[in-house]
């Protein structure tokens, strides 16, 4: 009888203290590994900006002629996929890598701060805070050294 009071006063003692456990638990260190693309508004939010970002690339007289045969929905829909996987969303980018994609383009530096001059006005225009952009594009500037092809 003695030894049934002792396991079931434990038994108590041990049901009690776990919710107080987990309410001094530590706050995680790190982020979510999704949260830039929760920033982003998801993959709807994503091509929101892609859609913004196209067009305006397109009707910038200082690259536009780069692309001159290119399909917008098409490019759109790699980008989205692209931004979508690299901001730690649920997508497969399934184009090509960035060398082979601007391998013969001729892209200099200049195209490149123009290019990204288009998205950061696409990403003021869709309402993403300072912050956030500034996070996408330091996930995106390393890509210069395989798109930019002219020194
Ligand atoms: C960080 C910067 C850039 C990123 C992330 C990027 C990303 C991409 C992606 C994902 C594609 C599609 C590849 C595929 O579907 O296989 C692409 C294609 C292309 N990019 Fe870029 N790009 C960048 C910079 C540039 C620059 C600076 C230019 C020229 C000014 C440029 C011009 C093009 C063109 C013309 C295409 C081909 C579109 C087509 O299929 O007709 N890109 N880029």
């Amino acid at each position: 009888m003695k030894n049934h009071f002792l396991s079931l006063g434990l038994t108590c003692a041990v049901l009690m203290s776990a919710p107080a456990m987990a309410q001094t638990m530590p706050a995680p260190a790190m982020p979510a590994p999704d949260a830039l693309y929760q920033s982003f508004g998801q993959k709807a939010g994503i091509a929101k900006v892609i859609d913004n970002a196209v067009d305006r690339w397109m009707a910038d007289p200082r690259i536009k002629p780069f692309f001159k045969d290119t399909v917008p929905q098409r490019l759109k829909f790699s980008l989205t996929e692209q931004v979508c996987q690299l901001t730690g969303g649920p997508c497969a980018y399934t184009g090509q890598d960035m060398k082979t994609a601007h391998a013969a383009m001729g892209v200099n530096k200049a195209a490149f701060n123009n290019l990204v001059e288009g998205l950061q006005l696409a990403m003021d225009a869709e309402k993403i805070p300072f912050t956030v952009q500034n996070r996408l594009l330091a996930l995106l500037a390393p890509m210069n050294r395989d798109i930019i092809t002219v020194r």
